[in-house]
């Protein structure tokens, strides 16, 4: 039988149906509430508010479990590419062979920016901020239709539009760093796979071609995949929102774009470096930084901890800090960071402020060692962070545009504002 929960209120009262998910996580249904009992629910920074219901991704923030698809985090991580993970993401299963080899080839046809992009990237101040190039440049790709687009079906118009995000965000991405540098743009290479194109496009000199060591290439692979989703965050709730008006695909992921630049969202991982940073030069001690954070002294927080969900590491966290051992061992790089982060971290995790509000590191906390490890520059980080996130945007936008279901998104609010009072002409104001 199906189950629902009794609301009373004063005279009023209603039965709200239980939506039960695949993993036994409950949700009211208040879709009636409003016309039953007059009410609205109120939750600012929707913490306890289900958007949508959803087959993508599945968080157990208690248990510190993270799945794309039902697959583990972990076994994702050891076995598979941050490119089969996109398949995954966006069409619910892994990849054969034969859809894989396509989808790869679809990336590397769609891989070159159109030239009239270059007057783009030049109207560009070079130190302007490389996030604010990327979201203008992934709406931009829109105004540019590919040749015989108009008679592609709904099916292969999706799967060449989220082709080309997954393609042109990187190579967007290489091109802001290049304009930022003064450096002559470096066009894809389409032998060199996914990751070590980018590299290529980051770090090739015209006579000089860059050739990225597996464990770099492996190492940004890992950071990638584990970035390409992470159900209803603020950038993925944003696709999902500026998508349920009938926005185009580029338009709803220059949007979560602009979302995920914010220090409170990707823009963490450049946040956590330049902290661990001024630590290090001996701006602030480690002790300093957790008593600033406990204090909230000028709304400082310790940055790659903390997260909405995750009331236990997260697993990505666990991951990365694996993961930054290991590539820095390998690549021989001795990095004083890495022990100012784990001071930081053990720190924390003894304190009773972090120990009381379940304050662990997240994602952003090691990938930024890692990152810089393999030479990225800090002010590339939360780039890196979009071109992971992107399949994780396109599946999200996909599933909200096929819900039957969907319907424009569009809260209500509770008004505290003046109540109605009368025009007064300018020269009788006080
Ligand atoms: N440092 C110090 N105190 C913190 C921190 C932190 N990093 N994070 C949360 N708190 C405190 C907060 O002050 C509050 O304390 P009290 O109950 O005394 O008022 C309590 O913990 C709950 O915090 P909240 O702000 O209500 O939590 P939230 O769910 O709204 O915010 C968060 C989540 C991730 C924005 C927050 O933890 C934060 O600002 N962390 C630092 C920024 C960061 O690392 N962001 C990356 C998130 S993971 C990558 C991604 O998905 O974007």
């Amino acid at each position: 039988m199906a189950r629902t929960a009794k609301l009373t209120f004063e005279d009023r009262s209603i039965d709200l149906p239980v939506v039960e998910g695949t993993e036994g996580e409950l949700g009211l249904d208040i879709g009636k509430l409003r016309s039953s009992t007059g009410l609205i629910t109120l939750d600012p920074g929707y913490g306890n508010t289900g958007s949508c219901t959803s087959e993508i991704t599945f968080i157990d923030g208690e248990k510190g479990i993270l799945r794309y698809r039902g697959i583990p985090i972990e076994q994702l991580a050891k076995h598979s590419t941050f490119v089969e993970v996109a398949w995954l993401l966006i069409f619910g299963k892994l990849p054969n062979r034969a859809e894989l080899d396509d989808f790869r080839e679809r990336l590397v046809r769609n891989a070159s920016l159109h030239e009239a992009f270059k007057h783009h990237f030049e109207g560009f101040l070079v130190d302007a901020p490389p996030m604010a190039i990327l979201s203008a440049m992934v709406n931009t790709i829109a105004c540019f239709p590919r040749h015989g687009e108009q008679d592609e079906s709904p099916e292969e118009r999706f799967i060449e539009d989220a082709a080309q995000l997954i393609s042109k965000v990187r190579t967007i991405a290489a091109h802001s760093y290049r304009r930022s540098m003064g450096l002559p743009f470096i066009y894809p290479d389409p032998k060199l796979p996914y990751v070590a194109n980018f590299l290529h496009m980051m770090f090739s000199m015209p006579y000089d071609t860059h050739h990225a060591s597996p464990e770099v290439v492996d190492a940004l692979n890992l950071i990638l995949l584990l970035h390409a989703d992470h159900e209803q965050n603020c950038s993925a709730s944003t696709v999902r929102t500026v998508g349920s008006s009938l926005a185009n695909i580029n338009a709803s992921c220059a949007a979560a774009i602009a979302a995920l630049w914010g220090p409170l969202h990707g823009g963490a991982n450049m946040a956590v470096l330049e902290m661990l940073e001024a630590i290090h030069k001996g701006g602030v001690s480690a002790a300093d930084a957790i008593k600033m954070a406990k204090e909230g002294t000028d709304g400082f927080r310790l940055m790659g901890f903390g997260h909405r969900v995750y009331k236990n590491f997260d697993p990505r966290a666990r991951i990365l800090k694996a993961a930054a051992d290991k590539v820095l061992g390998q690549l021989g790089v001795k990095d004083p960071l890495l022990d100012v982060a784990r001071q930081l971290e053990e720190m924390a995790l003894e304190d009773p402020y972090f120990v009381e509000r379940k304050l662990y590191p997240n994602v952003d906390f090691y990938s930024g060692i890692i990152m810089r490890a393999i030479g990225i520059p800090t002010n590339m980080f939360t780039v890196l962070f979009a071109i992971g996130r992107m399949p994780g945007w396109i599946a999200q936008w996909k599933e909200q545009r096929d819900d039957p279901k969907s319907r424009i998104a569009r809260p209500r609010q509770i008004y505290i504002g003046a109540n109605e009072n009368d025009y007064v002409p300018i020269d009788q104001r006080p």
